[in-house]
Parts: structure tokens; sequence; C-alpha cells
């Protein structure tokens, strides 16, 4: 019993690096983009952008650079997106998001991407 609950702590010690899909912990560089991302996106997008009942996830195939590309991401944060690939309904434009936040958004996403073998 008391080797149970030491378990449950060693489980729940928050200074564990963050797992990505895959099981790779988050590098630094892209550790402010999970922020913004978390903050704006997840809600729909979902944790590590694996997809909701509210939206799509964007590593997907479908999201790959060259067919969304940076840009593309960009225009949806900012003038929000008709549905047109799914059927989640519109995505708002997201007011919280400058340009530089999505800038780290997406630099996150690709790297989420390239763990799932999307590039
Ligand atoms: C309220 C829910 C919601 C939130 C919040 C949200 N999205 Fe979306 N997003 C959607 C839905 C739904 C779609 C799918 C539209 C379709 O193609 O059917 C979408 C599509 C997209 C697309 C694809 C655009 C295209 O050209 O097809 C990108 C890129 C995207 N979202 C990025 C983001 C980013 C970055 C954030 C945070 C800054 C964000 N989304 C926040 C719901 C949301």
């Amino acid at each position: 019993m008391w080797l149970f609950f030491v378990g449950l702590l060693v489980a729940c010690d928050s200074s564990q690096p963050k797992q990505a899909v895959g099981g790779a912990p988050v590098p630094m560089e892209f550790q402010a983009g999970e922020a913004k991302f978390t903050a704006n996106c997840a809600a729909c997008h979902g944790k590590q952008a694996a997809g909701t009942d509210h939206g799509p996830p964007l590593v997907h195939k479908i999201y790959e650079p060259n067919h969304h590309g940076d840009a593309a991401f960009q225009r949806a944060a900012a003038n929000g997106v008709k549905a047109h690939h799914w059927e989640f309904g519109n995505m708002p434009k997201i007011e919280g998001a400058t340009a530089d936040d999505v800038d780290q958004i997406v630099k996150y996403v690709r790297w989420l991407q390239r763990q799932a073998g999307i590039q």
C-alpha cells in the first residue's frame, strides 16, 4: 500500500519533461510555441494538436507544410476559416494571438508533425 502511494507521487511529479507524441520531450526552443498553442488553439485542435470534438488534428497529412504552408496558419488565426475540409463548423479568428505568437505556434506544430512523420 505504502509503495503504491510512492508510485503515485512519482507518476505525478510535474518536474518530469513534457512528453509529446511518441514520447519525445518537447525541446526548449518549441516550448513557448507549445504554451501559446495550449492557450489559443488546443481547446479545438487538442492537446499536441491531436484534435477534439470541436476541431481537427493539425498533426495530419492535409496540414503538411506543402499543403498548408505557414501563411495558412497566419491567415487562419487572423481571419478565421470557413469549414471546408471537415464538419466541425467554422474556425473563428483568434483575437488573442499575434502574428508573432502564431509564428511560434507554427514552429511547435511543425515539430509535432515531424515527430509523426509528416513533413
Ligand atoms: C473554436 C475552435 C478553434 C480554435 C480555438 C482554433 N481553431 Fe483552427 N480550426 C478550427 C476548425 C473547426 C478548423 C477546420 C475548418 C475546415 O477546414 O473544415 C480549423 C482549421 C485550422 C487550420 C487550417 C486552415 C485551412 O486553410 O484549411 C489551421 C492552420 C488552424 N485551424 C490553425 C489554428 C491555430 C494556429 C489556432 C490557434 C491560434 C486555432 N486554429 C484555433 C477550429 C478552431
